[in-house]
């Protein structure tokens, strides 16, 4: 069944964006830290933020760029501290993802934001992995996770890094590069990501957020990525856009992130459209829910909103999740068949 065979009213079409199953392929778990839960966890760990309330601290969240706002948020992560932390902070994530129809969710963490405040990594993967396995028979969630490395440090810290992680091989599922995206190009990392090749761990990397085509290139052809995280600037490059529609390179949008970190001027300006239309296998993901004004549904419901994608545009959008995702191809015809069920229930 295709969406072609669907007639669905546009009165209807945010309800069902919001009733589709989805997958989740790029979102920082430490990015879904609320204000509310820092301050308890600050309270909880006696760790003292320099924001006096929750209020004081939303109020700072006005972003000019990427770097703007990850300053604040390694600030808002300082709070993490015990293996239960990490677990709490997942499990709200997941409880709002379960209620948003994502069935499947890709989480990012960034252990290096933790060790260098001195939590074990053994802390921080069990605590995330703990709530994954509770997901699955608590939510109906399948949940995973993929170890990022911070690209503003050395690619000598991530070996470091990935050495640490390496007795938990079995509790994520790959690697991905975040951070700092200007200045600290994909090859930067090039040895380390060939090493996780061996090691059998999928590959992912931020690329093209605020960076210039020419990353999300050698993301492609020197890190052997399976997905490109962003990858917005990827329009500016007729024959890179044409290796990504050829190659079903997944492209893992997000635009109330690129909306508060000013990539474009307002969502209206979004090229998620452009993207879709040229075949592209992007998706709409939620980076950092708690610091950019929504989860899932939020992203696709102020996206649709402002830019005119039509329901046609919504069943490739879950589509594309699911054949982006790292599940096994039984799972996807799994999902790929709930996804066409709600289609048919809104077209009767
Ligand atoms: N870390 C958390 N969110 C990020 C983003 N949008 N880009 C790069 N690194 C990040
Ligand atoms: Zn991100």
């Amino acid at each position: 069944m295709t969406p072609h065979d669907f007639q669905i009213s546009p009165e209807r079409l945010p309800e069902l964006l919001c009733a589709m199953p989805k997958a989740e392929l790029h979102m920082h778990i430490e990015g879904s830290l609320e204000p509310e839960l820092i301050f308890a966890l600050a309270q909880r760990n006696g760790v003292t933020l320099p924001y006096a309330s929750v209020e004081d601290l939303r109020q700072a969240y006005a972003f000019t760029n990427l770097q703007s706002f990850l300053d604040i948020y390694y600030a808002g992560a300082s709070v993490l501290l015990k293996e239960q932390d990490f677990y709490d902070m997942a499990w709200a994530y997941l409880e709002r993802a379960a209620a948003d129809n994502v069935v499947r969710t890709e989480m990012f963490f960034d252990p290096q934001t933790h060790t260098a405040r001195g939590v074990d990594v053994k802390v921080v993967i069990d605590g995330l992995h703990r709530a994954c396995v509770d997901a699955e028979a608590r939510l109906g969630v399948s949940a995973a996770l993929i170890l990022c490395f911070l690209r503003h440090l050395s690619e000598e810290e991530a070996f470091e890094t990935l050495e640490q992680a390496l007795p938990y091989r079995d509790k994520f599922i790959g690697v991905g590069l975040d951070s700092s995206e200007v200045g600290h190009p994909p090859e930067k990392f090039a040895k380390v990501f060939a090493r996780c090749r061996e090691l059998g761990l999928h590959l992912v990397a931020h690329a093209g957020e605020e960076g210039p085509p020419a990353y999300v290139w050698s993301a492609l052809d020197v890190l052997k990525v399976e997905r490109v995280d962003h990858g917005v600037q990827s329009a500016k490059d007729p024959a890179l856009m044409a290796r990504l529609a050829k190659d079903r390179i997944p492209l893992t949008v997000c635009p109330l992130s690129n909306l508060k970190l000013c990539v474009f001027p307002d969502l209206k300006a979004h090229n998620l459209k452009t993207l879709l239309d040229a075949g592209l296998v992007a998706t709409v993901n939620s980076d950092d829910p708690a610091y950019f004004g929504g989860y899932m549904n939020e992203n696709f419901l102020q996206t649709f909103a402002a830019t005119g994608l039509t329901a046609q545009h919504a069943w490739q959008l879950a589509a594309n999740s699911f054949e982006g995702s790292f599940i096994d191809d039984a799972a996807k015809a799994r999902y790929m068949g709930r996804l066409n069920e709600t289609f048919a229930r809104f077209a009767a």
